[in-house]
């Protein structure tokens, strides 16, 4: 980050001091705005090609900006340009560059702008690129479960409530449970980019601008979907991060519960799941070891979207009506969720299809066991035993089972009869 004084000027002729170099430092935001430069520049070259088309400034003004202004965008792109954290923010950074670019005209740029509708603008535009990047990622991965669940057919293993056995479910219907939720996540993140995808810039400083601009062609030519009507909200609220924050936590959330399942599964113990040598890690003392790094991080990196959520919500929900400061702490954790969220889902795709599932181990843990329970008891409740009644009556023959050591399938028709005359043949129909 390059230095200089000229950073005290630019307010023009109110201050007569320059800022504090510790408020210079504490006010700054370039080291992590930056990263909207390309939609800072691409959102100033709309705006001037409506000022020239507006007359608001000549046409060749507006062409010299635009040129400009591709340039500066170039030089960006190949890390060319050197930020200065005097200039505050990406938004004055690159109005300085513009003016060492064209001089003189560069200072007509911010004509009926203010920067709080251009940062405004600028965060919807970055986080309407990420959105679509992230929902391939997302498709990517449902096309990952449905690929396990063409693979998995016709496997039985038990399903689990409070972590015990509870009753026999099918490996496909595992995986459609989680292509199910990830689904919905995907609806609910096009919908969040539907809400956003409004354009604020005209908003100005929250007044609107008496000057004759065309608010929709600009709009139009960002590609939104139309203005934000309202100049007050256009630059107030940050309800596109809070609603993108807490879509992330909720996809976050089935992410780490699907990785939960595999950390358990890949225990010896369970060893329904192997991991594969190229998405697992070893101990630097224990030789034995091989460590799920890949879910437990996904599990982990949750903490960090939650916090961005509960972050945000505390930044604005007690902010008076208008653009404050404290707008300025909406980026870091935008960022930082969005690339967080696109590093789990980039590498669940492979870890999930590296995956061996023990099928076999899957299967054997569903026989000789109690699972079938239910299944029992509604056979009974076929022919006519009242539903308590049979739950009664199969929860005896469990304890029966437990204290003589045997299973469902080593009871004899003599023992079954003892408590129900439809017991044995309920057994024999058992599928496993
Ligand atoms: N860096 C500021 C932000 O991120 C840009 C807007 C500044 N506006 C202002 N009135 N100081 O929010």
């Amino acid at each position: 980050m390059n230095s200089n004084s000229k950073g005290s000027n630019i307010w023009g002729g109110r201050f007569t001091k320059s800022l504090d170099p510790l408020a210079v430092t504490f006010n700054a935001s370039i080291s992590f705005d930056y990263k909207l430069a390309y939609y800072d520049i691409w959102g100033s070259q709309i705006h001037a090609e409506m000022l020239g088309k507006q007359e608001i400034i000549t046409k060749k003004e507006a062409e010299q900006l635009i040129s400009g202004l591709e340039k500066i965008k170039n030089k960006v792109m190949h890390g060319e340009v050197i930020f200065s954290n005097d200039l505050e923010d990406i938004h004055m950074n690159i109005e300085n560059l513009l003016l060492n670019e064209v001089g003189d005209v560069a200072k007509k740029l911010h004509t009926a702008r203010s920067r709080n509708d251009q940062v405004a603008l600028d965060l919807r535009l970055y986080l309407r690129a990420e959105i679509k990047e992230i929902l391939l990622l997302l498709e990517n991965s449902i096309r990952s479960l449905k690929f396990c669940q063409q693979k998995y057919v016709d496997i039985l293993l038990p399903g689990y409530t409070h972590l015990q056995r509870a009753q026999p479910i099918k490996l496909e219907n595992y995986f459609g449970a989680y292509i199910s939720m990830f689904s919905r996540d995907l609806t609910r993140l096009e919908d969040c980019l539907n809400r956003l995808n409004f354009c604020p810039l005209g908003a100005g400083a929250l007044a609107g601008t008496d000057l004759p601009i065309d608010r929709a062609y600009v709009a139009e030519k960002l590609q939104f979907k139309g203005t934000i009507e309202n100049t007050i909200d256009a630059v107030s609220d940050r309800d596109f991060v809070m609603e993108f924050l807490s879509v992330s936590s909720i996809i976050m959330t089935h992410l780490s519960r699907f990785s939960e399942d595999i950390i358990i599964w890949a225990s010896e113990e369970f060893s329904f799941v192997k991991l594969d040598d190229a998405f697992a890690t070893g101990s630097s003392l224990m030789p034995n070891k091989k460590n799920p790094d890949i879910p437990e991080l996904i599990r982990g990196k949750c903490g960090r979207v939650f916090g961005n959520l509960v972050g945000i919500l505390s930044v604005m929900k007690a902010l008076p009506l208008g653009y404050n400061k404290d707008l300025q702490e909406d980026k870091e954790s935008l960022f930082d969720t969005v690339d967080t969220i696109k590093s789990c889902l980039q590498i669940f795709s492979p870890f999930l299809t590296s995956l061996s599932f023990q099928v076999e181990n899957m299967q054997n843990a569903t026989k000789n066991s109690f699972i079938w329970a239910t299944k029992l008891l509604e056979e009974l409740v076929k022919n006519k035993v009242p539903f308590r009644d049979a739950h009664e009556c199969i929860g005896k023959i469990i304890l029966y089972c437990i204290e003589s050591n045997k299973n469902f399938s080593t009871l004899n028709k003599k023992e079954c009869d003892l408590f129900s005359p439809y017991l044995y043949s309920s057994i024999l129909k058992l599928s496993y």
